[in-house]
């Protein structure tokens, strides 16, 4: 199956165990304003091509606004959220989070492949724990499991600045409408910005408390 989060329950992409073997590889991802050519591997999610929810946030997601200074991929794999946001908003800082450490290795091979030298690579750990962001872009961990995804989620939503905003893509199948009502429920006003093909665009705004 090729969709967002494919693969089967076993694969476990973000486990990123050093027993895989490796076999780099490299993907094209084309945009109506950048063509990358990026290394993949054995043991990171969507290793043999841009993930079609991937490509269909980075088509139709919003602009950045203007000023935006701290950028979020949550769970950045091997970089084709984090590239594409740093490279379209050279003044922002983009922090590419991910778990596992051969996604955070070619995430940094990409990003200084394609010269987005904006790219901060990073565990989740080493965020410093006072950093606000002005948006956070994400392909999510659904198969992580749903109280995972929600602890997820919640602990980087909450560091979103004020007037700040996250966008999701999500497979119906994977529960994107579920989730929707789960964000907007928590507080975190959640519209659909677009549907195509079974893929979900959600906007997710900053919760009304979030810390100032
Ligand atoms: C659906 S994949 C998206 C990868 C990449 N952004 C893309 O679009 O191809 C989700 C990513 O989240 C990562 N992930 C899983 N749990 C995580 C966690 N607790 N914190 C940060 N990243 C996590 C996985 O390793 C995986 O790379």
């Amino acid at each position: 199956m090729e969709d967002s989060n494919g693969g089967d329950a076993t694969d476990h992409y973000w486990s990123g165990s050093p027993d895989i073997g490796s076999r780099p590889r490299q993907v094209e991802l084309l945009l109506p304003d950048l063509d990358l050519r990026l290394t993949t591997d054995h043991g990171v999610f969507a290793a043999d091509r841009i993930d079609r929810g991937t490509r269909y946030l980075l088509r139709e997601g919003p602009q950045v606004r203007e000023g935006a200074v701290e950028l979020l991929d949550l769970g950045c794999g091997y970089g084709p959220i984090a590239t594409v946001l740093a490279l379209r908003n050279p003044g922002a800082r983009v922090w590419a989070i991910d778990v596992n450490p051969r996604a955070r290795d070619l995430c940094r091979t990409n990003a200084a492949a394609v010269g987005a030298d904006n790219v901060v690579v990073a565990e989740p750990d080493e965020v410093p724990v006072d950093l606000r962001f002005d948006a956070c872009w994400s392909n999510p961990p659904i198969r992580i499991g749903k109280a995972a995804l929600h602890g997820l989620l919640a602990s980087w939503l909450d560091r979103l600045v004020p007037d700040g905003s996250a966008h999701l893509v999500v497979h119906r199948h994977l529960g994107a409408d579920s989730l929707a009502r789960w964000l907007d429920g928590q507080g975190w006003a959640t519209v659909r910005r677009s549907s195509r093909k079974g893929y979900r665009l959600l906007d997710v705004a900053a919760g009304t408390d979030a810390p100032r």
